[in-house]
Order: structure tokens, then C-alpha cells, then sequence
């Protein structure tokens, strides 16, 4: 479907999503047709249908995009509070979760701004050695063009729902 006025509902729900499981999935296609999909957990979207994602320690991905950019990118919400009160409901809350298809652009420098805002997303966690470790040298990205999406539709709960 064309993503049309829908882009601020779109991102809303992959913002959502990314948040509960700390990742978006992204699929991707393999030389030999083969699907691949691979967990990014430092997707930013822009608000006129764009994005990008910090891309530092992905092979096939990375592969894949430079060979072929279309992608896929699937983000569902599993925060059990979302969950507890849709099913409390008999309805879900918001939207459980959307795919955006698209193209990603090749790996470029991100601009001083772009790190920034990584780096405000992970200072909560500075204090851990884990974040030091895995969050550190954020300076690549690739840019994200969405043109399409589709719903991650559940029967009966969907009710008033895009
Ligand atoms: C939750 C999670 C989030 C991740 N986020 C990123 C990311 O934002 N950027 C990145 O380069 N790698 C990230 N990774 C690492 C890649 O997903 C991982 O290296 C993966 O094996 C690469 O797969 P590929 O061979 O399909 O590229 C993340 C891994 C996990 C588990």
C-alpha cells in the first residue's frame, strides 16, 4: 500500500516497536534470491518518509544492500503492558505492529547530528560495560527511502485500526 498521509501513524508505530524490543528487522535478498534478515536496533526515521540506520557491524546486510537495496523493515511491539491492555480491551490498543518497504542508500560518514542523536538514545545505559563495549563509534550510516507498507493485521483485535 502507498504510504501516503499515512507516514506520522507509519513511524509512530516502528518508533513503538523498536523501543520494546530494542530492534527493527530488517530482510534483505541474497545473491542467490535467498531472504536474510537481520536485527538493527538504531533505526531513525525522519518525518517525510525517510530514515537511516547506523550501520557498523552487519555482513550479509550490508552485502545485500550494495548489491540490491530493496529491503524490508518489520517492527511489532512486544511490550507485555501494550499487550496486557489490548487483550484487557479485546481490542488492540494502537497498531501491533507495520512493514515499510523501500531502498537503502550505500554506507556514508553521519553527519555530527546524526551521532548525537545516538549518542542521547544510548547514554542511559553509558554506565554498563555492555553499552561502552557494543554502543561506542557510531560513524556510518546508510539512508532509508520507504515508498510502501503493510499492516501486521491480527483478526477480531484490529477493530478502528488503520
Ligand atoms: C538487538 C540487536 C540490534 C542490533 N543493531 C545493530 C545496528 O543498529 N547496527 C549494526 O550494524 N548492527 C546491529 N546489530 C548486529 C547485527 O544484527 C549482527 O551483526 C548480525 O549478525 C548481522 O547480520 P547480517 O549478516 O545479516 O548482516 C544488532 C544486533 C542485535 C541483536
Amino acid at each position: 500500500m502507498e504510504i501516503g498521509n499515512k507516514w506520522s501513524y507509519i513511524r509512530e508505530v516502528v518508533e513503538r516497536g523498536q523501543r520494546s524490543t530494542v530492534y527493527c528487522s530488517i530482510a534483505s535478498i541474497n545473491s542467490d534470491g535467498m531472504p536474510n534478515i537481520t536485527p538493527i536496533g538504531t533505526v531513525f526515521l525522519r518525518d517525510d518518509n525517510t530514515g537511516y540506520f547506523f550501520d557498523h557491524y552487519t555482513s550479509t546486510l550490508a552485502e545485500n544492500l550494495d548489491r540490491d537495496p530493496r529491503l524490508c523493515l518489520s517492527a511489532v511491539d512486544a511490550g507485555k503492558f501494550f499487550w496486557f491492555r489490548s487483550f484487557l480491551k479485546g481490542r488492540f490498543v494502537s497498531p501491533p505492529g507495520v512493514r515499510l518497504y523501500g531502498e537503502a542508500g550505500p554506507l556514508r560518514e553521519a553527519s555530527p547530528a546524526e551521532i548525537a542523536l545516538i549518542e542521547d538514545r544510548v547514554r542511559p545505559t553509558r554506565w554498563l560495560k555492555g553499552s561502552r563495549l557494543l554502543w561506542t563509534n557510531f560513524t556510518h550510516v546508510r539512508d532509508l527511502t520507504f515508498t510502501e507498507y503493510r499492516p501486521v493485521t491480527y483478526p477480531v483485535m484490529m477493530d478502528g485500526l488503520w
